[in-house]
């Protein structure tokens, strides 16, 4: 691939960034790598600054919704190297979420090479501060135009990044929902389409209007099966035995996801990836045996939740001294900050 040509901010906005408090994905670098595919092709990527863009109302994301995402880390070790935690998972994901949604797969160098390239413009963007990250926001979303319900022709690849502290700040609560879904057989819920989030902020704001944080999404079908929490995959806990669904058509195939269950495993932890009912849950936590349930994404990488409610009842978890939940969240975050060896060669310097 030729370099990536790169045009520079006039002036960056980097002062203005007060690093100590940063929230979460609401300031963005200076920069941002474009690519775009047209006639047939995807071209070459190029940095430049951080900017609107400009498309017709008739371009097909408006119309038909054809926009996927990837959520990724970058972090900045004492020594000031740069590293990312298993991009090559964002980069098939990505692809395979295209696929779906008849996007045109995304080569391997435009992906790595563009994003290696960004993090080296936006460098100084890349917080060190504990319990911050860069986070890195790749899409792809439809610019060809038309308003026939068929594939666009023209597609860009867009990375910004942003600066950020944590994802939640306090106790989730949430409520196991019933009624509406979050995805379904055969449909898209694997895969990571922005309509994906947007078919579950009504379900959440009456969610939050009732007092909760979040909603616990449970299989299209029967309702009975816990599948994910609000944008994360779920983990609970029975007694000492971490349990977590199958990936499925509906459910995220996440990273977190993934690499919890290996560290818990290598830990010694019982791990069992197995569909788990609404009933059991109940059960455990009427019986004592429900100790921990947590959600699980790149975004807030474990979030403990504190109590659930299910038909207008609610349930706590116990406060616990030495959670699975905190004691994973910093076998994770120890690995990606390259605190910690990484034993599973996750890591991926920059
Ligand atoms: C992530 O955890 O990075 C996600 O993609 C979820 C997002 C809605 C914040």
């Amino acid at each position: 691939m030729d370099p990536i040509k790169t045009t520079k901010i006039a002036q960056s906005k980097l002062s203005k960034v007060d690093f100590n408090n940063l929230g979460f994905g609401n300031v963005f670098s200076d920069h941002m790598l474009v690519c775009d595919f047209k006639n047939g092709g995807w071209g070459q990527p190029e940095i430049i600054p951080f900017q609107e863009i400009s498309l017709m109302p008739s371009a097909k994301i408006f119309h038909y919704g054809q926009s996927i995402f990837e959520g990724m880390k970058a972090y900045k070790d004492e020594d000031a190297t740069t590293w990312l935690f298993r991009p090559e998972e964002n980069f098939k994901r990505l692809n395979k979420s295209a696929k779906r949604l008849a996007i045109p797969e995304l080569p391997e160098s435009v992906f790595f090479e563009g994003l290696k390239a960004l993090l080296k413009v936006d460098n100084d963007w890349i917080p060190t501060t504990a319990g911050s990250s860069l986070y890195i926001r790749p899409i792809i979303f439809a610019t060809g135009e038309g308003f026939h319900a068929s594939p666009a022709d023209g597609y860009r690849f867009l990375v910004a990044t942003a600066p950020s502290g944590p994802y939640f700040s306090g106790k989730v609560s949430v409520l196991i929902e019933e009624k509406y879904s979050r995805s379904a057989n055969g449909g898209v819920g694997f895969a990571k389409a922005g309509g994906n989030y947007a078919g579950q902020f009504y379900p959440t704001q009456l969610a939050i209007e009732k007092g909760y944080n979040q909603v616990i999404w449970t299989d299209d079908n029967t309702h009975e099966y816990i599948e994910e929490a609000g944008a994360m995959n779920i983990f609970i806990r029975i007694n000492d035995t971490l349990i977590t669904g199958p990936t499925s058509d509906r459910i995220l195939d996440g990273v977190t996801r993934k690499s919890i269950i290996e560290i818990a495993k290598a830990e010694g932890i019982p791990v069992e990836v197995r569909k788990f009912t609404v009933s059991e849950v109940i059960n455990a936590s009427k019986n004592g045996q429900l100790k921990e349930m947590f959600g699980a994404g790149t975004a807030a990488v474990i979030s403990p939740i504190s109590s659930f409610g299910f038909r207008e009842q609610d349930y706590d978890l116990p406060e616990l001294e030495t959670s699975y939940a905190a004691r994973l969240k910093d076998q994770i975050t120890s690995i990606q900050t390259n605190i910690a060896p990484d034993p599973f060669g996750w890591r991926y310097k920059v």
